[in-house]
């Protein structure tokens, strides 16, 4: 056990030394947000033509009405998530180049490597912000939540983009009834920002469960299963999961982990003002946080039915909607949980303190200098692309610069003079 505070130095008699100088006040709060879905929506009748299912089987054992998919090949994991972190900055009214980090949470990235989280830096021109992508499933936006609060309290980043972005449409089998009737694809975003105002992200649990790894798995293209011929015939490039053994575990972890980020945030169930869980099923939220915890329905965000199970990007998503049904107010307790592939489960308790009145006000001048500033992001990148392309046709000096054709005609005469 560690017998450091937070404002003194341990020893190993126990004793606690107070530091000769005070920390400054420093918080993490959520500035902004922001969600997409694409235009297209599937509907249990629609899957009904698909494969051997009813709208009464999925409504009555997951809640889920209907989900947005990607049809448009356009569409991916990254252009969501640029769109969902593009309106989040906007609601904050923070230009792209003060963004320090930039987490992308996502178990559909657009490649193994590079990470999603690097195109979506580029299509906003965060040109001061490092990227990566997180990988917890659809915990994993909880995850980025609590990695953004610990950069913003160490001090190493004063804001930070955490993003949850999904086209699970792209990695089903849309020929399995047990998985293609639950998933949807979406994004959703929060900027997270320094700030001297106390609350913000208060406490975060994160726990995880490997030897649950086969419950929900895309077994193939990593290195256990690379790619070939028969991992691409015998679908294991798509998700497998065994339902069951996910509700079990869902609806126990949900319950403990909402229970463990109140008590850490110094709360009791009874101080907290809104739920906002994953939305997987309407079930393992009734029968987590609504029974084994007694919070009412009132105080619990569900919003399954119109999405389906986006995985990680389902908690911003919900959030964006409780925040534009005015669900949400400055000073309420809200606590974020989710659970994943791992297994994993997460939960963040967060004291919101930005008023939410003002969003979507901005003027013609802003909006069209918003615009003009992600224009001159992708002018860049095709700048930076051409010229990467130059230093590949181009002979190097010994320090890796072109040299170019005319600085080469300059010194030709002077080589065949010696
Ligand atoms: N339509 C009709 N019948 C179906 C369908 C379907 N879409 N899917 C399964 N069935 C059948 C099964 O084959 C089974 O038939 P059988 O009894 O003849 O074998 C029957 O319905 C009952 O199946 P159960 O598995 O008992 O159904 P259950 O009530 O457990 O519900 C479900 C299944 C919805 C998948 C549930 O177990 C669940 O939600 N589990 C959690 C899944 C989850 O949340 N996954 C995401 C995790 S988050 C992430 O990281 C991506």
């Amino acid at each position: 056990m560690s017998n450091m505070d937070t404002n003194g130095v341990g020893h190993e008699n126990g004793e606690v030394e107070a530091l000769p100088f005070a920390f400054p006040s420093r918080f993490a709060q959520i500035v902004g947000w922001g969600s997409v879905v694409p235009d297209k929506v599937i509907t249990n009748h629609d899957l009904e033509q698909i494969v051997d299912t009813s709208d009464e089987w999925i409504r009555s054992r997951t809640g889920i009405e209907e989900r947005h998919v990607a049809a448009d090949p356009k569409e991916t994991t990254a252009t969501l998530a640029t769109e969902a972190a593009r309106r989040a900055l906007a609601v904050a009214n923070v230009p792209p180049s003060k963004v320090d980090l930039i987490i992308c949470s996502t178990s559909s990235p657009e490649y193994i490597f590079p990470a999603t989280a690097c195109l979506v830096q580029d299509a906003l021109g965060a040109h001061n912000a490092g990227a990566f992508d997180l990988s917890a499933a659809c915990s994993g936006f909880v995850y980025g939540l609590s990695m953004a609060r610990g950069h913003i309290l160490a001090g190493d980043a004063e804001y930070v983009l955490v993003i949850g972005s999904e086209t699970l449409s792209r990695v089903v089998d849309w020929t399995d009834r047990n998985t293609c009737v639950l998933f949807g694809d979406g994004a959703g975003a929060v900027l997270v920002a320094a700030s001297n105002v106390p609350g913000g992200i208060m406490a975060s649990e994160l726990g995880s469960d490997g030897s649950g790894a086969d419950a929900l798995i895309i077994p193939g293209g990593g290195s256990a299963m690379p790619a070939s011929l028969e991992t691409v015939s015998n679908g294991s490039h798509y998700a497998k999961m065994d339902g069951k053994a996910v509700f079990r575990f869902a609806t126990r972890v949900m319950a403990s982990a909402t229970r463990d980020v109140v008590e850490k945030a110094g709360l009791t169930i009874d101080d907290v003002d809104l739920v906002i869980p994953h939305q997987a099923n309407k079930r393992i939220i009734q029968s987590s946080v609504l029974r084994q915890l007694k919070i009412p329905e009132e105080k619990v965000v569900i919003n399954v039915q119109k999405y389906g199970n986006t995985s990680t990007a389902s908690i911003p998503i919900a959030l964006c909607e409780a925040i534009e049904e005015g669900r949400v107010k400055p000073n309420d307790n809200i606590v974020f949980v989710g659970f994943g592939a791992g297994l994993t489960w997460a939960a963040c308790a967060v004291r919101w303190s930005v008023p939410v009145d003002t969003v979507g006000k901005a003027s013609w001048w802003t909006s069209t200098r918003r615009q003009a500033t992600y224009q001159a992001a992708a002018a860049r990148s095709m700048w930076k692309r051409a010229m990467r392309w130059v230093y590949e046709v181009l002979p190097t000096d010994p320090e890796g610069r072109p040299i170019w054709p005319e600085e080469e005609a300059e010194k030709e005469p002077a080589a065949e003079e010696q």
